[in-house]
Parts: C-alpha cells; structure tokens; sequence
C-alpha cells in the first residue's frame, strides 16, 4: 500500500474529515539507542548445595551458547543464595536479533522493544509451504534463518504486547468492540510469530523458536487513561505503523511464494492493527477529554525515526525471499513517520 492510502485509510479509521497537511521533515539527526551490544546478569542455578557454590566453569547452565548469544560466566565460586548459587553472566549476541525497524507492535519496556532469546522449541507451522532453498548458498541459508528469527522474535513480543493492551483496555471502561479486536491481533500475532520461526527453521535446517520472554515477574499497566493512551501512540500508532510500511517494503520484493505466503497474511493482519491503534487512540480522547489529548501529542512529538541496528550484511537478492537490509526498512519506516504518523496525528490532536 502506498503511503498515502494508508494516510487515507487511518484518517478515515479516526473519522477526519480533512485531508492532511504537508508532510513533516525527516529529522534524520535525532537518533536513539536500540539495545545493548552485551548485558550482564545474574543467574542462579538451582542444586544439592549446602555450604559453597561450585565454580563458575563448572555449571553446565550457565556456560551454554545459545542459537545467537553467547554466555561468560565471571571466573570464581557463585554465592550460596537461599540454596540456589547465582553467578554474574555476560550475555553478548542479544542485538542479533534486533533491527532498527521493528515488526509487529513489540512490547516496549523503556521505549526498547522487549524480546525473547531464541530457542529449539518448536513453533513450526506444518501447513505452510516450502521455500525454495536450492538457488541458496548454506551462508545465505543462515542469513536468511537469522533475519526470519528476528522477525519471528518481534512478533512474538507483540504477542505480549496486545495482551497488555487487552488488560488496560478492561480497566479502563473501553468498549468490548476494541477489547476484542485487541484480542483478537494478539493471536493474529502469534499466528505471525509461528510463520515467521517456520521460516527461520526451514532456511536453518534445524527448529528455531523463542525461548522465554523476559517479562521478569510481573507486567507494568498504565494505571491512567492519559498513559495507556500514550502506550497505544507509541507501541500502535508510531512503531507498528512503521513496522507496517515496512512488512509491504518486503512484500514488494519478495518472489518465494511460501515468502509471498506468509508476507500477504501478515501485512493484511498489520493494516487491520495499524486501523486499530488509531481507532483506540480516538476512543480515548474522547472518553478522557484534555489530559489524554495533551499525553497523546507529547507521545507522538517523542516519536522518532527508526535508526539502522542490524550490522550483518544482506545480500540484494534475498529480498527475493523476504529478507531486504535494515537500512531500507528504516528509511521506509523513516518515510512513514514523516509522511502518514506525523500528519494523521495532527489530525488527531487537533
Ligand atoms: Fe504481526
Ligand atoms: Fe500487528
């Protein structure tokens, strides 16, 4: 869909009546950071210890690679913590699932996408076809497994992402209308998750599947209307939007009909959660008047363009097979802000 059909379509969805202004500039200058390079952890393993902990080179857990990430552990013994020793561990790698163009509405914890590391768990969908794999080289086989999983990755988050939506969206009064089509994408987004990891699987040779989303313990509700509005600008209106002109950027190119497959399906689903991001942003207004219009303009006015994060070269031609490189995802993502979110929003706000 060109830029401006959806422009169209989301002023339509929040009942505009006038075509929009100009498009904004492309503040390309302002950049945010996306995820850290490594992170340091604390682990904890749970055994038959009674007075000391085991070296750290010793634990199993602990020192395992994972597809993606790589585990250190700290030289030394771990401390005895009620009967489970915990170690400090770098995990470096956790940006290899990451790209400057999200996909999906990934959950947003401190405006970074929240996403899982990846696993063997099986998340393979049967029934979806083949991709061609015998024009492929085993290193582009791998690229394309990598670039698959950090889709599937992101839309797994947004799995979680609507089901927070659907629990602000109870607490706060909203019509049964947008809790159940908010339920609803939530399994939209598994269903992109599944076909996004079958993907990666079948492009690896070997199951590739999230392992578990590390929501650690407990999942932060906005406790006004003004902040569960300013949520949906941010992870709805802003990233999937985004993600949305990016996913038909890939539709474009993609020649593989299992690709194609997968790609129409999802950017049908997206269009439909870009609609109803927006729709619930209106709603929002205008059941908390004022102070929910002043959160949603401060949301939007902190929104920025999406800056490239995953260094791995990608080859032109497997776009073929759905893969296009990240510095193309965010320049359409870029694009979109300035020409379809900034200008729906001021319509929006107005
Ligand atoms: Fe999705
Ligand atoms: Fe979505």
């Amino acid at each position: 869909m060109a830029t401006n059909d959806l422009r169209r379509r989301l002023l339509i969805a929040i009942g505009a009546a006038a075509l929009p202004v100009a498009a904004h500039a492309l503040d390309s200058a302002e950049e945010v950071e996306v995820c850290m390079e490594s992170e340091v952890e604390t682990q904890c393993v749970k055994g038959l210890f009674l007075f000391e902990c085991p070296d750290s080179s010793e634990i199993e857990e602990i020192n395992r690679d994972d597809i993606g990430q790589t585990q250190t552990p700290a030289p030394g013994r771990g401390e005895l913590i009620n009967g489970e020793c915990c170690y400090e561990v770098t995990v470096t790698g956790t940006c290899a699932l990451g790209c400057g163009c999200a996909h999906g509405r990934p959950l947003l914890r401190e405006a970074h996408p929240l996403l899982a590391g990846l696993s063997h768990a099986s998340w393979i969908d049967e029934a979806l076809p083949q991709p061609a794999l015998a024009d492929l080289t085993t290193a582009e086989r791998g690229r394309l497994a990598r670039f698959w999983a950090s889709v599937g990755a992101h839309e797994h988050s947004s799995i979680a992402a609507f089901h927070r939506a659907s629990l602000e969206l109870l607490a706060h009064a909203a019509p049964e209308k947008l809790i159940a089509a908010t339920q609803r994408a939530a399994l939209d987004e598994a269903r992109h998750a599944r076909h996004a990891f079958t993907l990666a699987s079948r492009f690896a040779g070997a199951t590739i599947g999230p392992a578990a989303l590390p929501l650690g313990g407990a999942m932060e509700l906005a406790n006004d209307l003004p902040a569960l509005a300013a949520r949906v600008v941010s992870e709805g209106c802003v990233e999937e939007t985004m993600s949305l002109l990016a996913a038909e950027r890939m539709l474009a190119g993609a020649q593989d009909p299992a690709v194609r497959l997968v790609l129409t399906k999802l950017v049908r689903d997206e269009r439909r959660h870009v609609e109803l991001a927006w729709k619930t942003v209106k709603w929002a207004i205008a059941a908390g008047g004022r102070p929910v219009s002043e959160a949603v303009a401060v949301a939007f006015a902190e929104a920025r363009a999406p800056v490239p994060h995953d260094a791995e070269p990608l080859a032109p031609r497997l776009a073929a097979w759905g893969a296009v490189a990240d510095e193309q995802l965010v320049a359409v993502a870029g694009h979109g802000l300035a020409v379809v979110i900034r200008p729906v929003a001021s319509q929006l706000t107005a």
